[in-house]
């Protein structure tokens, strides 16, 4: 017999049913019946089977079926009557497929967070991190769904560069010299001997290879894995965390707010639609206001203001900021957090920011102060989208990286797109943690990733 997954039992027909799952809880009744609950993963419900004591072998097997074994029931599904109740497995054979002695860690109290990335081979058996593991998912597969919708082509961009794309130095080295003996020539480490012939990182962003397929395909978008070795020990970042990255042939900055907007509200919804049951979850043991936020993001339009209009308001705050609020300083997270909590009470898209704190490859605008960037900010998370319009003058962009002084000669490639059929694009990564984080509402980003890399983590 075919095994039936939880979910489509607990609203399937009553009949013969094969169920698999880990049990959750166990109960034992005078009357000589147990109430095993058991979960599968398919859903955050579980499903009663009832186990008869006069079962065959029933009281071997009794011992064995603690919370955290793993069972495999044959029974009748009996539809509940009354309401509240649901459908229930009536056992007729029982085998234990593994049991879980009693030092297992996930008894039946609330554990903290903190303690579950402790033991991140156990805890996707929560209520709490397999919704979080399903919202993901469901994130994941929308995101493609928009995407593709639109006519987008999924780009695999790589992983090993030689390329430092945001400029910011906090890349990962890829080497197989030998740490404790590199080869040197004059001194220095010779990595014309290194595996790829010279220096490589793990990347920190698809964008500068996405440029290059937009630049021919017209609409590309990345989604994969990228890595900062920023020292950030905060609940938003990670060092090895996945983005999204669209790039679009013959979008201005406007067209690519536009895109962010549709984007994160089409995302919402999808959510909303098919995670109704993880929602009602998260909505109730995590934040109490998240399903109204989020309806009321995917309703709203978000404010639109520049960096200096933003500067401005910040000023005019009576609020107090640890960091300063000046024009031409970086907005921190404080200062994104109160325009989008306080301020205007909803999504919030800066843009314009001035040219010094931003990357290279933004494009310039008139007057060369600022460039036209953008950065998507959330109530209660901040930054969720860092995006821009991309400098198409192969001499402007020239004359930015010089000045930020990264060498011209290593982006011949990147340079020659401005030579070659050069075209208005743009594009913007999203931070699919920080927004697995804001749809489902949990505090730490290491909690919305199966295995978070973070400073000083990465066992396991
Ligand atoms: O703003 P960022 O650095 O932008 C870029 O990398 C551009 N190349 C994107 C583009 O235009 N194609 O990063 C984009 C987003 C941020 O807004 C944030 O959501 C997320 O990536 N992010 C992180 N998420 C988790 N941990 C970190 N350390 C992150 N750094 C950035
Ligand atoms: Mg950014």
């Amino acid at each position: 017999m075919k095994r039936t997954k939880i979910k489509d039992l607990l609203h399937g027909k009553e009949g013969e049913v094969l169920v698999k799952g880990w049990v959750r809880t166990r109960r034992d009744s005078k009357g000589g019946f147990s109430f095993l609950e058991i979960n599968d993963g398919s859903c955050l419900s579980n499903i009663q089977v009832v186990a008869d004591h006069s079962l065959p072998g029933y009281s071997a097997m009794e011992k064995q079926m603690t919370t955290g074994s793993c069972i495999s029931v044959h029974g009748k599904l009996v539809v509940s009557q009354g309401k509240g109740q649901s459908n229930e497995v009536q056992a007729s054979e029982i085998e234990v497929y593994g049991s879980a002695p009693v030092d297992y860690p996930l008894q039946k109290k609330r554990h903290s967070f903190e303690f579950l990335r402790e033991i991140a081979h156990l805890r996707p058996r929560t209520n709490t991190f397999g919704a979080v593991m399903r919202v993901r998912n469901q994130l994941a597969f929308s995101i493609h769904r928009f995407f593709q919708d639109r006519g987008f082509v999924y780009l695999n961009t790589p992983i090993v560069t030689t390329s430092d794309c945001e400029g910011a130095g906090e890349m990962f080295q890829v080497t197989t010299l030998d740490p404790s003996n590199p080869p040197r020539v004059d001194g220095e480490i010779d990595y014309a001997s290194d595996f790829f012939g010279e220096k490589t990182f793990l990347t920190v962003s698809g964008q500068l290879e996405g440029e290059i397929f937009a630049m021919a395909l017209s609409d590309i978008y990345t989604f994969g894995p990228t890595f900062r070795a920023e020292n950030s020990n905060t609940s938003r970042h990670l060092a090895e965390f996945w983005m999204v990255e669209p790039e679009m042939a013959f979008y201005d900055l406007d067209d690519n707010m536009d895109l962010a907007e549709e984007f994160i509200k089409y995302l919402l919804s999808e959510v909303m639609e098919h995670c109704a049951e993880d929602m009602e979850f998260f909505n109730k043991r995590i934040d109490t206001t998240k399903l109204e936020t989020l309806k009321n993001i995917i309703d709203s339009r978000f404010e639109r203001l520049t960096y200096s209009d933003a500067i401005h308001q910040l000023q005019k705050s009576t609020e107090t900021f640890v960091y300063p609020v000046e024009w031409g300083f970086a907005l921190q997270a404080e200062h994104e957090r109160y325009l989008s909590e306080k301020v205007f009470k909803k999504p919030v898209v800066v843009f314009n920011y001035p040219e010094k704190i931003k990357s290279f490859y933004m494009k310039l605008n008139e007057g060369g102060e600022t460039v036209r960037a953008m950065d998507v900010l959330l109530p209660n998370l901040g930054e969720i989208i860092g995006g821009s319009q991309r400098e198409e003058n192969y001499e402007v962009l020239l004359q930015r990286m010089k000045d930020k002084d990264l060498d011209p000669k290593e982006y011949w490639w990147y340079l020659d797109l401005r030579k070659f059929g050069s075209a208005p694009h743009s594009g913007f990564g999203l931070g699919f943690e920080r927004l697995v984080q804001f749809v489902t509402g949990m505090e730490n980003i290491r909690d919305v990733i199966p295995f978070p890399r973070t400073p000083k983590h990465a066992k396991f």
